[in-house]
């Protein structure tokens, strides 16, 4: 079979993983597998590279995608589709493994309704999507803001100061909420739970009160307070409609000051959470998910995302358009709220 390959929406570690998985498990089939450049972008324009085991030789631990990606849509236009359905014929394609987030595998769910023959593999260091229990790409932004924290906390405690930590996670807290409770938060914010800046400061006191004369808060970027609005600093769109978060931790960290009369300080991760070698547990995650995506392609099972359940590679139904979302398990918030304050 021809299998066409592409990455799109944000890059993230684990996405060369699954490149090299698919192109090892479609050679030992006798299969081939062309690689689509810069996401759907490369579809709508013909941009492609055959890959073969020498193009993946060394890739495993590099972060991003030897393939490139963009935030490209093809239903923005009428002809971005069509251009999409007449280069996947005219390359001679059987088949098309999709590897995004939510915007790429909605645009995989409606080009198969459109009879195109698709398999999402599911990737964000979000960790937000609908049907799978973990994306790759999760763990080792969780790391790097863990480190981040670590080492936050020696200043912090030299300076007596307040150190707010903005993560990214779009709407949803995952990333502010497991590395909060892996580096030892003393509060998180989350969009999940809009906050209320009374309600933190109360609860940083209490430290205080206690002796603790330094504290670290760690922010989501799509965190808003009660009744309040997101933080778009840049402003803007993207393709999908998406506003460019950034600027909460700001906020944040005046409120803090202004309501505590201490000092504060604003640390936002920002694109070091996405780059970097991919952890063991995203190496292995993307892997699975490339030899999982093969084998539904060779059983002619379209329409599909391989999916993490447990401890099991499954497959099911990519996610229709409004049902893509997984937010945080509300569970897990209250854990890491057993350290607050
Ligand atoms: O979805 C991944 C993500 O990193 C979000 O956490 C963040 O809001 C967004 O992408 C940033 O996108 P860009 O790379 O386009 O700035």
């Amino acid at each position: 079979m021809k299998i066409g390959l592409l990455t799109g929406g944000g890059d993230c570690p684990g996405l060369n993983a699954v490149i090299r998985a698919v192109v090892k498990r479609a050679e030992q089939g006798g299969d081939e597998v062309l690689g689509i450049r810069n996401g759907w972008n490369g579809l709508m324009t013909g941009n492609v590279e055959p890959l073969t085991g020498y193009s993946v030789m060394g890739i495993l631990p590099k972060g991003g995608t030897i393939l490139g990606t963009s935030r490209t849509n093809p239903f923005k236009s009428k002809e971005g589709v069509q251009k999409c359905l007449d280069f996947f014929r005219k390359f001679g394609l059987e088949a098309l493994i999709a590897v995004g987030g939510e915007d790429t595998l909605g645009v995989a769910e409606r080009l198969h309704a459109q009879g195109m023959p698709v398999v999402g593999v599911p990737k964000t260091i979000d960790n937000d999507l609908a049907g799978t229990d973990s994306t790759f790409g999760f763990d080792t932004a969780v790391n790097v803001v863990m480190e981040a924290i670590d080492r936050l906390h020696s200043t912090a405690e030299s300076h007596h100061r307040i150190m707010v930590v903005e993560v990214m996670g779009r709407d949803s807290g995952w990333i502010a909420t497991i590395a909060g409770l892996a580096g030892g938060a003393d509060y998180v914010i989350v969009p999940e739970r809009p906050y209320d800046i009374k309600d933190v400061c109360a609860t940083l006191g209490r430290r205080h009160d206690r002796g603790r004369q330094f504290s670290i808060v760690v922010v989501a970027e799509g965190a808003a307070p009660k009744g309040g609005r997101l933080v778009s600093q840049q402003g803007g769109v993207d393709e999908f409609g998406h506003v460019r978060l950034g600027g909460v931790g700001q906020v944040v960290a005046d409120e803090i000051a202004k309501t505590m009369g201490v000092e504060t300080r604003v640390t936002i991760l920002g694109h070091v959470q996405r780059g970097g070698s991919p952890s063991a547990f995203d190496r292995v995650l993307g892997t699975r998910f490339g030899i999982r995506a093969v084998d539904l392609v060779r059983a002619k099972t379209f329409g599909r995302m391989v999916a993490l359940s447990g401890t099991k590679i499954v497959d099911v139904p990519l996610p229709p358009p409004g049902r893509q979302k997984r937010y945080l398990d509300m569970e897990l918030y209250s854990d890491a709220e057993t350290f607050f304050g």
